[in-house]
C-alpha cells in the first residue's frame, strides 16, 4: 500500500510516539457510548462477582480505538494485560506460553485474530471454553496426551475483519461489540483533548473542520492534527485556526470530506472504466492494483458511511452523491 497520511492502517512508530494520547480510563474514551455502557456494566459485574470478564471480540475498522480500549478494559478490572497478535502466535507452543503464564483474571489480547492459524484456533477453544490445555508429550505410539488447567482469564480479540473469523472461534466470545465511525462531534472532541494534551491552541471552527476530515477515524484525526500544528508554527504563532488548517489540510491533499486520491480513484474508476456498472470488489482492487483487503476495510466504510458508495448484490456502485461530489453528471 502507498504512503497515505490518510492510511489508517500505518500504524508507524505514531502509537508509541502517542502513548500520551491515548485515553486509560473508560471516562475519557470519547464517543462509541453504545459500546462504552455495555461495557462498563459487564466489568462492574465481573468485579462485583469477582470472575473474569467474559471473554470480549471487537471489530470495526482500523484506527477506531479497539487497542485503546482493549487496554482501557485491563485497566478497569484492574487486571494485567498481556498483549499479542494473530500472525505472532505461529506454533501452538507459543499460544501454550502465552497461556501458561497468565494468571487469574488476567487479560490476554490478540490483535487481528482473525490471522490466527487454524492449528492454533483449536488449542484455544477448550481454553477459552473450560480454561484447560491439552498438551502432548512425546511421539508416535507412546505419546500421550495431559490436561493442564489455566487460570480463568480474559480474551480480547481484535479484528477489522469479523467475516474472516471462524464461526467456532467467534462463538466462544460471549461479549462482541462493533466499533462504528466517529461522528464530526465526536471527532470535535477528541480532537480538542488531544490538542489540550500537546499543549496547542486551537479554534473550535478548527477543530471542527478537521474533524469533518478525519473519516470518522481518531487515528487520521491524531495524525492530522500533528501536521497541522507544523504549518501553524511556520505560518503563524503555532495555534491552530480555521484559516491554517484549511490551508495545511488543502497541501495534504485532502478534500473537504476527507477523501484522498485513492478514493476518488475508486469512485471514477467504477463511474469511468465500468461506466457506472456495479463493480465487484476483486475486479476493483486489481484494477486499482491494492490489495482487496485494504479496499474493504479502509477505503469503503468511510465511502459508504458518507453515502458514496453502495453495495449491491452485484457489487458496488456510486450513488448520486457521489457524483455530484466529483462534478460528474449523474445518468441512471
Ligand atoms: N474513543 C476514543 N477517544 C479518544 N481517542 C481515541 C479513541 N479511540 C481511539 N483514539 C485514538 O486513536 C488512536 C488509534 O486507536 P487504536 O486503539 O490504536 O485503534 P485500532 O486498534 O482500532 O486500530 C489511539 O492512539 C488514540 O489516541
Ligand atoms: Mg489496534
Amino acid at each position: 500500500m502507498e504512503e497515505n497520511i490518510l492510511n489508517p492502517n500505518l500504524i508507524e512508530d505514531e502509537d508509541l510516539a502517542e502513548v500520551s494520547l491515548r485515553p486509560k480510563r473508560l471516562s475519557e474514551y470519547i464517543g462509541q457510548t453504545r459500546v462504552k455502557e455495555s461495557m462498563k456494566v459487564y466489568i462492574e459485574a465481573a468485579k462485583k462477582r469477582g470472575e473474569s470478564l467474559d471473554h470480549v471480540l471487537l471489530y470495526g475498522p482500523p484506527g477506531l480505538g479497539k487497542t485503546t480500549l482493549s487496554n482501557i478494559i485491563a485497566n478497569e478490572l484492574e487486571s494485567n494485560i498481556k498483549v499479542t497478535s494473530g500472525p505472532a502466535i505461529e506454533r501452538p507452543g507459543d499460544l501454550a506460553a502465552l497461556l501458561t503464564n497468565l494468571s487469574e483474571n488476567d487479560v490476554l489480547f490478540i490483535d487481528e485474530i482473525h490471522r490466527l492459524n487454524k492449528s492454533i484456533e483449536e488449542i484455544l477453544y477448550p481454553a477459552l471454553e473450560d480454561f484447560c490445555l491439552d498438551i502432548i508429550i512425546g511421539k508416535g505410539p507412546t505419546a500421550k496426551s495431559i490436561r493442564l488447567d489455566l487460570p480463568k482469564f480474559t480474551l480480547i480479540g481484535a479484528t477489522t475483519r469479523v467475516g474472516a473469523l471462524a464461526a467456532p472461534l467467534r462463538d466462544r466470545f460471549g461479549i462482541v461489540e462493533k466499533l462504528e465511525l466517529y461522528s464530526v462531534k465526536d471527532l470535535t472532541t477528541i480532537i480538542e483533548r488531544s490538542s489540550e494534551i500537546l499543549g496547542l491552541k486551537v479554534e473550535k471552527e478548527a477543530a471542527k473542520e478537521l474533524a469533518k476530515r478525519s473519516r470518522g477515524t481518531p487515528r487520521i484525526a491524531n495524525r492530522l492534527l500533528k501536521r497541522i500544528r507544523d504549518y501553524a508554527m511556520v505560518l503563524g504563532d503555532g495555534s491552530l485556526t480555521l484559516d491554517i488548517t484549511k490551508i495545511a489540510l488543502d497541501k495534504l491533499d485532502i478534500d473537504d470530506l476527507g477523501l484522498d486520491d485513492m478514493d476518488r480513484k475508486i469512485l471514477e474508476t467504477i463511474i469511468y472504466k465500468y461506466k457506472g456498472k456495479p463493480v465487484g470488489a476483486d475486479t476493483l482492487a486489481a484494477t486499482l492494483n491494492e490489495e482487496v483487503t485494504t479496499i474493504e476495510d479502509v477505503y469503503e466504510p468511510y465511502l459508504m458511511q458518507i453515502g458514496f458508495l453502495a453495495r449491491t448484490p452485484k457489487g458496488r456502485i456510486v450513488t448520486a452523491a457521489g457524483y455530484e461530489h466529483l462534478g460528474i453528471e449523474y445518468i441512471n
